[in-house]
């Protein structure tokens, strides 16, 4: 699996990237440890808990998982664009996409609305 990233795309993620890149050259044949490393790629940048950790990238707690799977699929064929997740996006099988849309879905989210 080869992974092109631009410097310019990556700049700004210039230090998460041992962190994005590690898990899939360590376990890309491997679906299950690929779903378990997939998710600690998400967490990286969209938090453990599906709050993003990052200002410009979103929350994916409690999405409908239909809806994330198929944002993750625009970004695999570019009909949404995004360097950072087109890359993601491609290294990922539909079974992994599936499996972190169920995981993402499956956090519950309450809400407090102001006052
Ligand atoms: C397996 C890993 C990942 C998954 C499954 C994932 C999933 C997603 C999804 C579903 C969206 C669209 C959300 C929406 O429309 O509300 C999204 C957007 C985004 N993600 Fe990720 N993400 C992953 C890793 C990352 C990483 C590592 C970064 C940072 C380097 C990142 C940064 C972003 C950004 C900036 C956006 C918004 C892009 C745009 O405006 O279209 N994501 N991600």
């Amino acid at each position: 699996m080869r992974i092109r990233i631009s410097p310019q795309t990556m700049k700004p993620y210039a230090l998460l990237l041992p962190l994005i890149l590690l898990p899939f050259a360590a376990h890309a044949r491997d679906p299950v440890a690929g779903k378990t490393n997939a998710a600690r790629v998400r967490n990286v940048c969209h938090g453990a808990n599906g709050l993003s950790s990052l200002p410009n990238a979103p929350h994916l707690a409690g999405q409908p998982a239909i809806y994330f799977t198929e944002q993750m699929k625009a970004y695999k064929n570019g009909n949404r664009k995004n360097e950072a997740m087109a890359v993601i996006a491609k290294s990922l099988t539909d079974a992994e996409i599936d499996n972190l849309a169920v995981l993402s879905g499956s956090i519950k989210v309450t809400v407090e609305m102001s006052k």
